[in-house]
């Protein structure tokens, strides 16, 4: 396969965003503005991924990033944190059925060595199952974070070139945990912050940015359509300028 990126080729803009990457944020506050514990708002935060899965194949987008659980949020409480693996697993054992029904295929992708055996495993074994699946390629981010790919990129960049000095953009980019997929076109954020948090740092360098103060756990498929009309409406230069992008039309 040959190399393309979009700092090193100018790529095809499509109406619909062949893929979108989603910061699933604000799963906390919205449980709290209800007086309930936080983890009810990550319980039905898995109810709005079921829902924004189901819209991306009925819109026809090709690859749904969500962020699950980054690198950082192991500061978080204990009991949180392995809530949040219990839920994992229970979302797991739900749905990778129903997604291998759909055609979905399934990719875990993040450090998770630091899961115990039996997540690991069922993870493997989703992915294994869903190999094959055209439809929609779900990535779930677990344990992840841009620089942590970033590096293990580079280590097996290394590796793969015995004694180089000098390495290029198309030599690190195959072993970023994501090679699989195309970069995100649509970057959505929910829950107000406008931030990165350390999500997939190289793969947006030219991603459309969307930022909402909706809770995840109240998204739906209408705030995905206005994602997507916010992104429909903006100029993707890539580096060039406006009058050059109207004189290709
Ligand atoms: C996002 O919601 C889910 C995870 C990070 C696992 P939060 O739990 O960060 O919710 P807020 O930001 O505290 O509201
Ligand atoms: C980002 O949300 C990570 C996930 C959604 C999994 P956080 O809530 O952890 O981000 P910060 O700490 O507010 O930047
Ligand atoms: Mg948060």
């Amino acid at each position: 396969m040959k190399y393309s990126s979009s700092t090193t080729a100018v790529p095809e803009v499509p109406k619909v965003p062949r893929h979108v990457a989603i910061i699933m944020d604000g799963n906390g506050r919205w449980a709290t503005k209800r007086f309930l514990p936080r983890v009810a708002g990550h319980v039905k935060g898995v109810e709005a991924v079921r829902t924004v899965v189901e819209a991306c194949v009925q819109r026809g987008i090709e690859y749904l990033t969500v962020f699950a659980f980054s690198s950082e949020n192991w500061r978080r409480p204990e009991e949180e944190v392995s809530l949040l693996m219990r839920l994992f697993v229970t979302a797991l054992e739900r749905e990778v059925a129903k997604m291998h029904a759909n055609n979905i295929r399934l990719k875990v992708v993040g450090d998770l060595s630091r899961f115990d055996a039996k997540l690991r495993e069922m993870i493997a074994t989703a992915e294994r199952k869903t190999a094959n699946n055209t439809r929609l390629t779900v990535t779930v981010c677990a344990n992840y974070g841009g620089r942590w790919d970033i590096m293990q990129a580079i280590g097996k960049m290394v590796a793969a070139h015995p004694g180089a000095t000098d390495y290029a953009e198309e030599q690190l980019a195959p072993h970023l945990a994501m090679a699989y997929a195309p970069e995100p076109d649509l970057f959505i954020r929910t829950g107000g912050e406008e931030r990165i948090s350390n999500f997939l740092l190289w793969q947006l360098a030219y991603t459309e940015l969307y930022f909402t103060d909706t809770y995840w756990p109240d998204f739906t498929s209408e705030k995905l359509d206005e994602a997507i009309a916010s992104y429909q409406h903006r100029e993707r230069r890539f580096g060039r300028t406006g009058e050059q992008l109207a004189k290709a039309k």
